[in-house]
This record gives structure tokens, C-alpha cells and sequence, in this order.
């Protein structure tokens, strides 16, 4: 081999060599790329393995929170109740003799002012025991359906009960905001009129320089769980809420404010401290909810809910004869994650006159479209897992462009069920609803 030939063979060795380098330069480039995107999502699936970690935490605390609080209002209930139970027999001595002794007594004697201070004391002893013999009667409330707003807020506002909390402040202002349509519930009328009662007097207490009292009430559907100082399941509610501008309350005395005996006021004409433990009481005997807002210094708003019933509606119907939205066996679909709802919707659809059926996702509607042709769909908006309302309607109108729909939801309307109607479904009805109410908007869509 001349020089020149092994100049070459050198060239192209070398040439060789750096193709390869470059090409293995190349791997490693693609190496590091990939090896980066691992890292990356790895780091990011740390991340939010972290975040759900901590969000557990988070609930968890929440949860044992809840559980040593209702617990301990048990515990404390069944404790009262006991105390309550003897205490109860012993009163009545000293409740009853004083109004046989002051038979016997004139006018003028002066035994009569102690005799009187007696039967006072032991009176206001016996209200004490009465609400004591309300926490341990827990779960035996004799119970009836009502309307909230007219056995309950209009009953109370005429009490004489409430009649003495004016003259003690007349200062307070005390406003309704009652939701005209408010759904029945199921209830003791006597224990839900004292919770009631308790919860505008601890209003009014809080702001004894005057203010305002508000009482509202209105229907709320719970689509997801609401996680504040109760947890509140899904389902249909009707919601009282009490709000107040006085002082508020700690946050360190949030915890125990349900407990009985447990109050910051001064013996008295109040202050025992059962007042809200009856509330606690009244609304676990419900299968209710609590909702407390309170800042110190601005004021509080408590919020009951109540699970709603639909026996003896009676006042459904008295606006339109259900003649006028009955339907003639059209075929509908109610999408809706959450089983209860699915079956009071088809209940309520059958009732109309409807062939009523049934989805438990979306997903699961679309698979129905896509064999089964209905004449209206009731589709829920927020649906957990799985896609929502406005997703659903959007992949149904690829299959059968037009679909007829109408929405229900129990959230305010927003702009995804904007965006549903703008593609073609139909009115959007509140739940919870009332018979009447879906069967106009079924009508009225079903007319179109
Ligand atoms: N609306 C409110 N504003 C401010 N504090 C409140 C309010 N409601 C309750 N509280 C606090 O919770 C405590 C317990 O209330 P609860 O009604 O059980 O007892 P009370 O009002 O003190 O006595 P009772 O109701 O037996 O006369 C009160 O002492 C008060 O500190
Ligand atoms: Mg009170």
C-alpha cells in the first residue's frame, strides 16, 4: 500500500468513525430526550401522588374530626339524657306543689313571693329537662310531612315564644326569604320549630345593640358531596339559613358550640347551653346536614339541610291540571349518576304517562342512542366519573342530530349548560323538581 492509498483508507476510516460517532452523538441526543421526558413525567406523577397524599391527609383529618365530634355529641347526648330521665321524676314535686299551696295562701301572705320564685325556678328547671329529654330521645321524632315555610317559619313567627324574643330585643329586625315552591320534608313539627326557635334567638343574642336576623329558605340539589363542617351527600334538600351580623364566633369554639352545656353567656334568662345541642339533636333525627359560617366580628350564617320527600305533595298540582303535561307513552331517557335520582325521575316520568329509561353516565346514554332511538332525553350536567352533560349532548347530536333534551341540574345555570342549549337541548329545570315543573318543560320541548 503507497502512501497516497493508505492517506485514504485513513480518510475514510476516519470518516467512518465520525458517521458513526455522530450517529451514536444522535442516540445519546435521543437518549437524553427521552430519558428527560421519564424524569419529567415521573416528577410530575411524584407530584401529584404528593398532592393526592396530602389532599387524603387532609380528608382524613376532616374525617376522624367529624366522627370524634359526632361521637362525643353521642356520648354526651346519651349522658344528658340519663340525667334528664331522673331528674325528671324528681321535678315534678317541685313543679306541681306550688300551685297547690298557693291555693291555700292569701294575698297578703307573705309566703307567696318565695312560693311563686319556687314554681318559677322549678318551671324553667322542666324546660331545661325537656331539652335534655330531646337528646336522649334521639330517633323516635314523631314525624309528619310539612312545609317548611308555612308549619314551621310562618308557626314559629306567630308563637308566643317568639312573640317574648321581640320584647326582649326589640331592636333585632327580622326578615324572610322564603322560596315560594319549597319541596316538603319529613319532620316533628315540635322539635323543628324549637331548633328553629334556638337558632334566631342565639341571632338575635349575638347583636344585643340591634341588627338584623335573616331567615331563608330555598330547595338545593347536591350533585357532589359538599365538604365543609358537615359533609353533605348528594341527594335533594331543602336548606333553612339563619343569618346574623353580631359578634361571630371563634375559631377555636367552633368545635364545641353543639355541645350541651356548652355557652359563653352568662346564666340568666339564657344561656344553658342547649340550645344548639337540640339543634344538633333535631337535624341528626332528620338525616340532615350543618353548615356553620362564622367570622368574628361580622357575623354568622347557619345552614340546616333537610332531605326532602316527595309523599303527599298536594300542592303540585294545584296550579295546572296534570291533564295539560300529560304525555302519550313517548319514550325518554333520563341520564343521572346518581341511582336515587334515576329513580325518581323515571318514577316521576312514568307517573306523567312516559316510557321512562334509564342511563347511569354518559357514556352509557351514548351506547343507548346509538341502538335505541328515544323521543327526549333528561340529562344531568355534572356527572362523576365520566363526561358531563354538554360532552354527552354533543357526542348524542353526531348520532341523532336534533335530539330533544332538556337539562337538570342542581347547579346554578352556567355556561356549559349555555353551550348545550346553543347545540339544540331544550329548557334547563332545577332540581329538585316538582312533578309539574319536569312535565311542562317536557311538554313544552316535546311540542316544539
Ligand atoms: N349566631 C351566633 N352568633 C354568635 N355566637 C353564637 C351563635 N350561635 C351560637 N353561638 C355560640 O354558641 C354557644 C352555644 O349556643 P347554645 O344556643 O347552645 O347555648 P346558649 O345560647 O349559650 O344558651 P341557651 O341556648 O341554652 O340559652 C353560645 O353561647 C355562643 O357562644
Ligand atoms: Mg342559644
Amino acid at each position: 500500500m503507497n502512501a497516497i492509498e493508505a492517506k485514504d483508507t485513513y480518510a475514510d476510516k476516519i470518516k467512518k468513525t465520525n458517521e458513526k460517532l455522530e450517529k451514536l452523538n444522535y442516540r445519546l441526543e435521543d437518549m437524553v430526550v427521552e430519558r428527560t421526558k421519564e424524569l419529567t413525567t415521573s416528577y410530575e406523577q411524584l407530584k401529584k401522588e404528593i398532592r393526592e397524599r396530602q389532599r387524603a391527609d387532609k380528608e382524613k383529618k376532616g374525617l376522624e374530626e367529624r366522627l370524634a365530634r359526632s361521637q362525643k355529641m353521642e356520648a354526651l347526648g346519651l349522658l344528658a339524657g340519663g340525667v334528664a330521665h331522673d331528674l325528671n321524676n324528681v321535678l315534678s314535686g317541685i313543679v306541681s306543689y306550688p300551685d297547690l299551696i298557693l291555693m291555700d295562701l292569701n294575698e297578703e301572705d307573705p309566703l307567696r313571693e318565695p312560693v311563686e320564685t319556687i314554681k318559677d325556678s322549678g318551671h324553667k328547671a322542666a324546660a331545661i329537662v325537656q331539652d335534655l329529654l330531646t337528646l336522649a330521645r334521639r330517633g323516635v321524632t314523631n314525624t309528619q310531612v310539612l312545609d317548611f315555610n308555612n308549619d314551621i317559619i310562618s308557626e314559629y313567627l306567630r308563637s308566643p315564644e317568639h312573640e317574648k324574643l321581640r320584647t326582649y330585643y326589640p331592636h333585632i329586625q327580622i326578615d324572610t326569604h322564603l322560596e315560594a315552591e319549597l319541596m316538603n320534608i319529613k319532620g316533628s313539627p315540635v322539635h323543628l320549630k324549637k331548633t328553629l326557635m334556638n337558632l334566631v334567638s342565639n341571632a338575635a343574642e349575638s347583636q344585643p345593640s340591634g341588627g338584623k336576623v335573616a331567615i331563608y329558605t330555598r330547595n338545593q340539589y347536591i350533585d357532589s358531596p359538599v365538604k365543609g363542617y358537615d359533609h353533605v351527600l348528594e341527594g335533594d334538600y331543602i336548606v333553612l339559613k339563619i343569618e346574623d351580623n353580631g359578634a361571630g364566633i371563634a375559631q377555636e369554639d367552633l368545635n364545641r358550640i353543639f355541645e350541651p352545656f356548652y355557652t359563653k353567656k352568662i346564666m340568666g334568662r339564657s344561656g344553658t347551653g342547649l340550645g344548639m345541642a337540640v339543634v344538633w339533636g333535631t337535624v341528626q333525627d332528620h338525616h340532615g346536614y350543618i353548615q356553620v359560617e362564622s367570622t368574628e366580628g361580622k357575623g354568622t350564617a347557619i345552614e340546616l339541610y333537610f332531605p326532602i320527600t316527595r309523599e303527599g305533595a298536594k300542592k303540585e298540582t294545584a296550579h295546572m291540571p296534570i291533564e295539560s303535561y300529560k304525555g302519550s307513552g313517548e319514550l325518554i331517557l333520563v341520564v343521572d349518576d346518581v341511582k336515587e335520582q334515576r329513580k325518581i325521575a323515571t318514577h316521576i316520568l312514568t307517573k306523567l304517562g312516559y316510557t321512562a329509561t334509564s342511563a347511569a353516565s354518559g357514556e352509557e346514554a351514548i351506547e343507548y342512542i346509538k341502538e335505541n332511538p328515544v323521543d327526549m332525553i333528561v340529562l344531568d350536567m355534572i356527572m362523576d366519573p365520566g363526561i358531563d352533560g354538554l360532552d354527552t349532548y354533543k357526542e348524542i347530536i353526531k348520532i341523532t342530530s336534533g335530539q330533544k333534551a332538556i337539562i337538570a341540574s342542581g347547579f346554578a345555570e352556567n355556561e356549559r349548560v349555555t353551550e348545550a342549549q346553543r347545540l339544540g337541548a331544550g329548557q334547563y329545570i332545577k332540581k329538585p323538581y316538582t312533578l309539574e315543573k319536569i312535565g311542562l318543560a317536557i311538554k313544552h320541548e316535546l311540542s316544539k
